[in-house]
């Protein structure tokens, strides 16, 4: 059995079991003890199909618990213990690098390393592509989505062609007969499973094998009224919603994939959004980086743009590796410069959300994974009056969703089980969030990012690209070239522009 048929095995939905009388008893009356006995308010209406759902739906949940982490997300922030407001440093030089001012030896040292270990089948990567993708407005999985390249290639796609070209860079550094895999975990959450399973079946997994990817699914938490009561979205099922990109700790646990990841005896794990295009999976420059400093996390960063740009920022809070929104950063010290580097800002490490893991530091998850904190989205969430049964569309948010965010375990950890990798943004980061038109991470500048990449390579290769349009480029196909190598055929030829370029 193959690695999606034997996720999709454990998923199968049978007919929801009818609990017996005393069994529905004793989860009535903890829901009750818990204040939440409404959810039960139509149950007896429902037919007993209905009702097994219901009953089934419930039984995921633990009551006391969603009434303990709501009322914990929605406490105020503490101050810290002291009293007084924390102390924010930038990461130390000694848990920093930065490919816009490394030695290139140090580079090509990280690089050699990272793709040994991918030789070695010891690497892994993991999609977080469990958002709904509600600013972009699509209906099919943000992944699905077509950015308007020349080749029509998806972001799915383009990331599996990724994938593929590593494995063969490996294979040829490693010499004849090597066998590599890098195996790709994809997150969805239940409205995205669906049709991206059904998307990677009839693209043929894209040319990997079947048995190498694993799709899997991050669990939901009840959305919660502002009362505080869990709500029904119609009579017989309550309203939920993904539990945040932070839900790939413990989906990495439940769904076993995990498990699959220590049968292939990973070790180092690239995980990345779903919605870079310019994302470098299993990057071996971040491995090699991440594996020789002996980390359990690191992250990669790109230089925030100007002191008012809104991104999180990688510090250091109160002496643990942590993440700050904008909002939580004073405006005088945002605007700081680097006393060593001056025109520069010293807070400057943007967070974009891409990481390595150390395989030992996942295996840990059970040990950390409640003391994640949830974060509330205030929302408008359709609900079943408990009056009338029907479903109202609130105009204004009537109440919160719970989610964890990926991040929230770095303060877990030592800073010397950290680290921090500068990338430059026009050549790692180029988010998909908007929908197209919105001029800012939008398909667009997603599509436009990708081939002005594809022209610096097709250039520094000795190519020529003819054109006067500063937004003109070539599409460079992942299979053709990983990071801009394996481009000398073009030196010293005419590639026209908005070409699709596909090498053999
Ligand atoms: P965003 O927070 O940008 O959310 O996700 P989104 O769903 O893509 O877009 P909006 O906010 O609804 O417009 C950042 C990354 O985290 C993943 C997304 O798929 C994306 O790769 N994510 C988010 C999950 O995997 N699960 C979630 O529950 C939320």
């Amino acid at each position: 059995m193959d690695a999606i048929q034997h996720a999709l095995h454990r998923s199968s939905k049978h007919a929801p079991q009818q609990p017996t009388p005393q069994e529905l008893s004793e989860l009535k009356h903890k829901y009750e003890l818990a204040g939440q006995g409404q959810v039960f308010t139509f149950y007896d209406s429902l037919n007993p199909a209905e009702q097994g759902a219901l009953y089934q739906q419930l039984l995921g949940f633990d009551p006391i618990n969603i009434n303990t982490i709501t009322a914990k997300a929605l406490a105020p922030a503490k101050t810290e213990q002291d009293g007084g407001a924390p102390k924010l440093e930038p990461l130390p030089e000694s848990a920093s690098a930065s490919i816009l001012d490394s030695k290139p030896e140090d580079i090509n040292r990280w690089y050699a390393e990272g793709l040994d270990l991918i030789a070695q089948n010891k690497v892994a990567v993991v999609l977080m592509a469990g958002g709904q993708g509600t600013r972009l407005g699509s209906s099919a999985p943000k992944g699905c989505f077509d950015i308007g390249l020349p080749s029509g290639k998806s972001l799915f796609q383009i990331q599996a062609e990724r994938i593929r070209k590593i494995e063969q860079l490996a294979a040829q550094k490693a010499g004849p007969g090597a066998n590599v895999t890098v195996p790709w975990y994809v997150m969805t959450s239940g409205p995205t499973r669906g049709p991206t399973e059904k998307y990677f079946k009839e693209k043929n997994f894209f040319g990997l094998k079947s048995e190498n990817v694993f799709i899997f699914e991050q669990g939901v938490l009840p959305c919660i009224s502002n009362e505080g009561k869990i709500l029904l979205e119609g009579k017989g099922k309550v309203a939920v919603a993904p539990d945040g990109n932070g839900g790939i700790y413990n989906a990495l646990v439940e769904s076993k994939a995990l498990d699959d990841m220590k049968k292939r005896g990973i070790e180092h794990i690239h995980a990345y959004c779903v919605d870079n295009c310019l994302v470098k999976v299993a990057d071996p420059v971040f491995i090699g980086f991440s594996a020789s400093a002996n980390v359990d996390i690191a992250t990669k960063v790109v230089r925030k743009r100007n002191a008012t740009e809104s991104v999180g920022l990688i510090v250091l809070k109160n002496g643990r590796p942590d993440v700050v929104e904008y909002s939580e950063i004073d405006k005088d010290i945002a605007a700081e410069e680097d006393p060593k580097q001056p025109g520069v800002l010293r807070f400057r490490a943007a967070n974009i959300v891409n990481h390595y893991y150390s395989f030992r530091f996942l295996e840990s998850i059970p040990q950390w994974a409640q003391k994640l904190p949830h974060h509330v989205a205030r929302k408008k969430i359709p609900y079943a009056d408990l009056a009338s049964g029907e479903t109202i569309k609130p105009t204004s948010p009537n109440g919160i969703k719970l989610e964890q965010f990926v991040f929230d375990v770095f303060p877990l950890l030592e800073l010397s089980k950290f680290a921090c990798m500068e990338v430059r943004r026009e050549d790692e980061f180029s988010p998909l969030k908007n929908a197209r038109g919105t001029g800012e991470d939008d398909p667009d500048t997603s599509k436009y990012d990708i081939m002005a990449q594809g022209k610096r390579w097709v250039e520094a290769a000795g190519g020529k690209v003819a054109s006067d349009d500063a937004k003109s480029g070539v599409e460079v196909s992942p299979l053709t070239s990983y990071g801009g190598e394996g481009l000398e055929q073009v030196a010293g030829k005419n590639v026209p522009v908005a070409a699709a370029l596909e090498l053999n």
